[in-house]
């Protein structure tokens, strides 16, 4: 195969998050989080869509460890439902919670995967949110003690920690839109909580440094790529700001130890500047061993005086072929992303900590599709694996020729990163399992293994055979060169 070689120990992973795979959300003494309490209010979820079940992965979690097993790679990146571990929040810690992430890292640990666990994946415990959430400072000193809480109980046994998941998505989506739990509606809360939320991730990498945890610690950041719809010097402008509250915000206090002047200013001037106290910014900057970084997709900027709510941007799409998401595909913007990054702030290390794409999947009887199809080879799911991934000849099949697409043209963009310099030491698929998406509850299928949701069956779909052979070979095909 004429293909790009990554470099040797190059990690080939995939992802998932705690509520969105789970399910048993009352067992072994779990809390209530803000995810159960928004999906149980109607109207909120795509056809009021819960995570109680989920993918069952409570209960499934060998089983799913044996799926990645079979897939050939080499890390798996989870993470940690805070209301098990503290079902109040803070106080007394549930030794059953705990015990579960233990029963998971055996697991991982037999089959050779390396763990990489995220702190906060956006299921808050419900008892905090009574108490204001990521908008009361204390939650920041909670969320540290948490951290410190498990980092020292899992010693040791994890990889990497990453702190939090996304701060963006979790400040906006939550508190401006309120297009996510806790589903407030107001951009100063929004703004204040960004703060904290940073706070609180500088506070973990403080513990971790004390409590000389082993392995290393960073934050995953969504870097939303943004380009002006137009050489028009009001859309760059536009643009640069747009930059400025999705990423830079995040960026240059991690990086650099202070907010960026344009975005601040911004805020000043429409009275939702954060209160910061002396120190937070130290605290906030204190290093990190690398930056995981989420790339989707592109957004275009257009200057719209009218878009008074969004400080006069306004987003677009792009002119590309869409995802089931309405994302644009757009592959060369990791390779900005990436480089872009690398440039300005340069992280020790970088890690892809999700990529991935939706699609409408749907199974097809394997007849059905071998009479389409046939000498299809190498397939996870098919009959001449049949027996090596323990489904049977007439296993239903999922062909996912689009994501296939997707995940190798971003892999090369990745690739080209690396040629360039990029410090990039790994690529986390989203996601392992078809699961719960957020606000779009089932509707979404992100997974490279189907889930039959009402028998619980997990289906590798043509992606997780073509996702081995990549792995295995640390290889991408030529054919994904194209932009
Ligand atoms: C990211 C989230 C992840 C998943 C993907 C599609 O923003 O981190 O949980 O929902 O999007």
């Amino acid at each position: 195969m004429a293909g790009k070689q990554f470099p040797r120990g190059f990690l080939w992973g995939v992802a998932t998050a705690s509520y969105q795979i789970e399910g048993a959300v009352a067992e072994d003494g779990r809390g209530e989080s803000i995810w159960d309490r928004f999906s149980h209010t109607p109207g909120k979820t795509w056809e009021g869509d819960t995570g109680d079940t989920a993918c069952d992965h409570y209960h499934r979690y060998a089983e799913d460890v044996g799926l990645m097993e079979r897939m050939g790679i080499s890390a798996y990146r989870f993470s940690i439902a805070w209301p098990r571990i503290f079902p109040a929040g803070r106080g007394q810690p549930n030794r059953k919670g705990l015990d579960f992430y233990q029963r998971l890292l055996d697991r991982l640990e037999a089959a050779r995967l390396r763990p990489f666990a995220t702190l906060y994946h956006w299921d808050l415990p419900q008892a905090l949110q009574d108490r204001g959430g990521w908008a009361n400072r204390d939650t920041a000193r909670w969320f540290a003690d948490y951290a410190a809480y498990v980092m020292e109980r899992l010693r040791g046994r994890v990889e990497a920690w990453i702190t939090h998941n996304e701060p963006w998505v979790v400040a906006y989506l939550g508190h401006v839109t309120g297009e996510h739990a806790p589903g407030l509606r107001d951009l100063r809360t929004g703004v204040q909580v960004t703060h904290h939320l940073l706070l609180s991730h500088g506070l973990a990498v403080q513990a971790f440094r004390e409590l000389g945890i082993p392995g290393k610690i960073g934050i995953t950041l969504n870097i939303q790529l943004v380009h002006p719809a137009t050489d028009r010097e009001e859309d760059r402008r536009a643009a640069h700001l747009a930059d400025g509250v999705f990423n830079r915000w995040f960026l240059e206090p991690v990086f650099k130890g202070a907010y960026p002047e344009d975005v601040w200013g911004l805020f000043r001037q429409l009275g939702v500047a954060p209160r910061v106290s002396d120190g937070d910014l130290a605290v906030i900057g204190r290093p990190v061993d690398f930056l995981g970084v989420n790339y989707y997709t592109r957004a275009l900027v257009q200057y719209d005086p009218a878009a008074t709510e969004t400080f006069g941007v306004r987003i677009l799409p792009g002119p590309g072929p869409k995802t089931a998401m309405g994302w644009e595909i757009y592959p060369q913007g990791l390779y900005e992303v990436l480089t872009g990054i690398h440039r300005v702030y340069g992280p020790r290390q970088i890690y892809i900590t999700e990529n991935g794409a939706a699609f409408p999947d749907r199974l097809e009887e394997s007849g059905e599709a071998a009479a389409r199809h046939t000498g299809q080879a190498g397939s996870l799911s098919g009959s001449r694996a049949g027996s090596a991934s323990g489904f049977s000849a007439d296993s239903p099949v999922v062909r996912d020729p689009e994501r296939i697409e997707y995940l190798g043209r971003h892999f090369y963009q990745a690739w080209r990163a690396i040629q360039d310099g990029v410090p990039l030491a790994g690529y986390f698929v989203w996601s392992l399992l078809d699961n719960f998406e957020w606000a779009f509850g089932y509707s979404k299928r992100f997974g490279l293994i189907y889930v039959d949701y009402p028998t619980q069956r997990r289906i590798p779909k043509e992606s997780a055979s073509f996702y081995r052979r990549v792995a295995e070979e640390n290889t991408i095909d030529d054919r994904f060169a194209g932009e």
